[in-house]
């Protein structure tokens, strides 16, 4: 049987397209919310440089991988592996990368909701010019103070699941693309403003110095594995979004460069959002591993400083929450995708149900900042630490591994030569090479060495 060029879900009306939504998955709270505070967390400097190793040498080429194994099935993740191993004769249990996919999305995409409402709030509060020259304590004490009240925290989880409802309803094409195309570009601007206030505090190279300087005696195999899951969770990658993505892919476009250029955009982003907030943390006496909460203590204290703040706040907070609704949509398309295959419903019944689904497993992740703080569900672990490091740190690097062995070993060389635009045996052999042998490897010694110490 011939690949199918169409996929029923629809078409990218170009490359460009395909590229803007790609960038729209990846570029999210992982990047301006996530990096940072984890990256403070883990002492700084080695933990980015590792973090980098992992977008180069594995995220790159899974995310090659997960483009190609779309394109060449043309449906969710789930068909696209059970098509894909039928045709060429592989063990049928394959299937389950794209099983394992689907829950992961639902574990995310509970607590993602739950952060971007955190922005949402934020809008409202920036508004409101709440921060307007607003102390470190004040900042700090506004985001306790939201923190603590579940009610108010579910409110805000409800809006923008709702909104991410109703946009997966109407299919990713027509709202989204024309969305994208402006945001995102005004996002980086904002990014810059706020590198350009950061610049001008004192501790400017403390914080730069905080991010990049590496210091071996930080690295353990906790900081490795905790910097591979983030290139995961960064790029969108180990449970199918982006295969989904692919899917949907003009049979003409050229994946190495494609991807390189998404993987490149999403890292100068995270970059970006570090070198904004460091040098805040430390020009205001904060602590950079204070977690969850980095972001939205430290960015409303430089809005709070800056001329026409409360206006460039607010903004910035609109374009968060946009950044992180072009995420969630990636992150329920291949769950969306397969119901409407198997059971031919509509899109938007089905994207109904999903949003309830992961909604309610999201009230876990609400009350774990609150009444269920001292709740743990396996050693410190609160619910949403575990749902966080389960999916994160566990099910999308189990699953990265084994697309891209599938993508290298699975697949006739004619099927990737094509796929590549390339008939030559050193592509093959590089292929092979990198998705069938490094990027796989890369996460099994980061497994094998976090599980024997
Ligand atoms: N990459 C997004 C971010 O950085 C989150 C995201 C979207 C994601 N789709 C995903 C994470 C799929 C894991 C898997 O915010």
């Amino acid at each position: 049987m011939a690949a199918s060029t169409e996929s029923r879900h629809g078409m990218w009306s170009s490359r460009w397209l395909f590229v803007l939504a790609a960038a729209g998955s990846a570029v999210g709270l992982g990047n301006i919310w996530k990096f940072p505070y984890i990256t403070g967390e883990n002492g700084g400097g080695a933990f980015v440089l590792i973090y980098l190793a992992c977008v180069a040498f594995v995220g790159l080429p899974i995310m090659m991988a997960e483009v190609l194994l779309g394109r060449e099935g043309r449906q969710s993740p789930i068909n696209t592996m059970r098509t894909l191993a039928q045709r060429y004769n592989r063990n049928p249990l394959w299937v389950l990368i794209g099983w394992m996919g689907v829950l992961a999305g639902f574990l995310i995409l509970s607590y993602y909701v739950v952060i971007a409402g955190w922005a949402l709030y934020y809008v409202s509060e920036m508004a409101n010019g709440a921060f307007y020259q607003a102390s470190p304590e004040t900042a700090s004490a506004t985001f306790s103070r939201f923190q603590a009240d579940p009610l108010q925290m579910i409110l805000w989880q409800t809006l923008f699941m709702a909104a991410t409802v109703f946009i997966i309803s109407k299919g990713v094409i027509k709202g989204l693309e024309r969305a994208i195309r402006w945001f995102m570009p005004l996002l980086f601007l904002l990014l810059l403003l706020l590198l350009g206030y950061a610049f001008t505090t004192e501790s400017f190279a403390e914080g730069a110095q905080f991010m990049f300087a590496f210091n071996w005696e930080d690295v353990t195999s906790r900081t490795v594995l905790i910097a591979m899951g983030q290139a995961f969770f960064t790029l969108s990658l180990g449970m199918g979004a982006i295969m989904a993505y692919g899917a949907y892919l003009p049979a003409s476009a050229s994946i190495g460069s494609t991807v390189f250029f998404i993987a490149g955009l999403d890292t100068l982003v995270a970059v970006a959002a570090g070198l904004a907030i460091f040098p805040i943390v430390f020009a205001n006496g904060l602590e950079p591993s204070q977690g969850p909460g980095l972001m939205f203590v430290t960015l409303p204290l430089a809005f709070g400083q800056m001329p026409l703040g409360a206006l460039f706040g607010t903004l910035f907070f609109v374009l968060v929450s946009f950044a992180a609704i072009t995420s969630a949509i990636s992150i329920s398309e291949p769950a969306l995708a397969y119901l409407v295959e198997e059971y031919n419903a509509k899109r938007g019944r089905v994207a109904i149900s999903l949003g309830v689904i992961a909604w309610i497993l999201g009230i876990g992740t609400v009350l774990s900042f609150n009444v269920w703080a001292d709740v743990h569900i396996v050693g410190s672990l609160t619910f949403f630490d575990f749902v966080d490091y389960v999916s994160q740190n566990v099910m999308l690097p189990l699953g990265g591994m084994l697309i891209s062995l599938f993508a290298a070993w699975g697949l006739p060389r004619t099927v990737i030569g094509e796929q590549l635009g390339i008939q030559s045996g050193w592509v093959n052999v590089i292929w092979k090479l990198l998705c069938g042998v490094i990027a796989p490897l890369g996460v099994l010694i980061v497994f094998i060495s976090t599980i024997l110490s």
